[in-house]
């Protein structure tokens, strides 16, 4: 265990392993030990470790310059990040803002929706409430909180913000009202104009969700009925649809963005992560041209800013990692690997603790149960998911565990998302270590 005097890390009862080096998708400790990045760290290593391509583009960049402020100058990588982007986000949503992370760029998703109806409809405009849902999570700060309704990361945090109202996800494995897909009509996504009418549309600016449930509910994908659904509800009530892609965009689900597979443009889309291939903190918050057009004819500025809102080597690690992206067709190649890793997956259900596969493209979760009949999870002391990762661990290969899902305490998940890159017969050593830790898991938790 390291002694961390000076460093507060994540945790201080993990025995963290150093990682030396990164090369495609794996990770080396320092004897050289090989692990499989089996969920692109958190969904964002998607084009792999060591890749020369962004590593030049950033260096070029450091040489020419490393920093000019945003107010006062603009940074040619900068323009050319944000045309990257443009090329391939959906419809009419043309408009991106850099901000450092995923958590600044839904910050700055809720505050656009606010200055987008004040500047629309004037200084009195009673537009300011964003609905969320339960089981979503969007960031870590206290805005972002507010929206969010991931309970083990907020429940202490809750006296310190406003809370904002939220429906049900579609969580059709513990269905809230008991229905099953497809007699239930989605009523998960028609309990949103419910939510939006009892609260008055006149208060009501957004409704934000992540396209498919990332780390808080492991890789929950939804009906296909359900973003047209909530596209076409939002549209009526005058309310602006926000996309959480900062798992789900930029390839990993198989499409650009993940509300492609439905064929829906949001208003906004906030994304990062994947946007840099993780060679650099990034985030974006992507509009429609009218939203952007409201402000430029009206103040002429976004309210908010940050120091580095569009950094000039991010915006080169953007700028290269789309130009990867695009040269090696990688969009595709998720959708197809993805495919391949789901059949595999299938084979997971075997095993007596897995409860539910599920997910889209290269994001695939599994849902861990106590009894699978019942559909009972595991008690929180049993530390279900954590035991699975260790048990992955030891056979080389890492997945991203999640707790609180069925009943915002109880519940163990962990997904599996590898780098975009990833070849077939490494897809098939993932499913044959993921079936020893979870054979092994079962063994130790099961009587
Ligand atoms: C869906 C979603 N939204 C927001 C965030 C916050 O992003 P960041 O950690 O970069 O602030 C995350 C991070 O995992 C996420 O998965």
């Amino acid at each position: 265990m390291q002694d961390f005097n000076h460093l507060i890390p994540r945790s201080y009862k993990t025995d963290f392993k150093i990682a030396s080096r990164g090369e495609g998708i794996y990770i080396f400790d320092e004897k050289g030990t090989p692990y499989i990045d089996g969920c692109s760290g958190a969904l964002l290593s998607s084009i792999g470790h060591g890749n020369r391509a962004i590593i030049e583009a950033m260096v070029r960049q450091l040489e020419q310059i490393e920093f000019a402020h945003p107010s006062r100058w603009m940074c040619p990588a900068v323009l050319e990040a944000a045309e990257e982007i443009a090329a391939i986000t959906p419809g009419d949503i043309k408009n991106v803002w850099f901000v450092s992370g995923g958590s600044e760029a839904v910050e700055s998703a809720i505050k656009f929706s606010r200055q987008y109806f004040v500047e629309r409809d004037g200084v009195n405009s009673s537009k300011s409430i964003v609905i969320g849902r339960w089981n979503s999570y969007h960031g870590s700060t206290l805005g972002t909180m507010a929206v969010g309704g991931s309970m083990p990361r907020r429940r202490i945090f809750s006296p310190l913000f406003k809370e904002f109202p939220k429906i049900q996800p579609h969580y059709c494995y513990r269905c809230s009202y008991g229905q099953s897909y497809p007699s239930c009509g989605v009523r998960c996504a028609h309990e949103l104009e419910t939510e939006i009418k009892r609260i008055g549309p006149q208060y009501v600016a957004a409704f934000i969700a992540e396209p498919v449930v990332g780390s808080t509910v492991g890789a929950l994908h939804p009906p296909r009925e359900y973003w047209p659904i909530v596209r076409e509800i939002c549209s009526r009530y005058d309310v602006l649809l926000i996309a959480d892609e900062i798992m789900t965009g930029i390839g990993r689900t198989g499409k650009a963005f993940c509300v492609d597979n439905w064929e829906v443009v949001p208003d906004i889309i906030c994304s990062a992560k994947a946007m840099s291939g993780g060679y650099s903190p990034v985030g974006g918050m992507f509009v429609r041209t009218p939203l952007a057009e409201t402000l430029r004819k009206g103040s002429g500025s976004f309210i908010h800013g940050h120091t580095y809102n569009g950094n000039p080597v991010t915006a080169a690690a953007v700028a290269a990692t789309m130009r990867f992206i695009r040269e090696n067709n990688l969009f595709e190649k998720a959708a197809v690997m993805g495919e391949y890793l789901g059949k595999g997956m299938e084979r997971l259900l075997d095993n007596p603790i897995v409860g539910e596969v599920r997910g889209l493209g290269l994001m695939r979760g599994v849902e861990l149960v106590r009894d699978r009949k019942s559909r009972e999870p595991f008690a929180p002391s049993a530390k279900a998911a954590l035991k699975l990762t260790q048990e992955c661990l030891a056979r080389g290969l890492v997945v991203y565990p999640g707790t609180g899902q069925a009943d915002g305490i109880a519940g163990d998940q962990f997904m599996v998302a590898p780098p975009l890159i990833v070849q077939k017969e490494e897809i098939d050593e993932i499913v044959n270590r993921l079936e020893e830790g979870l054979k092994a898991t079962a063994e130790a938790l099961l009587p």
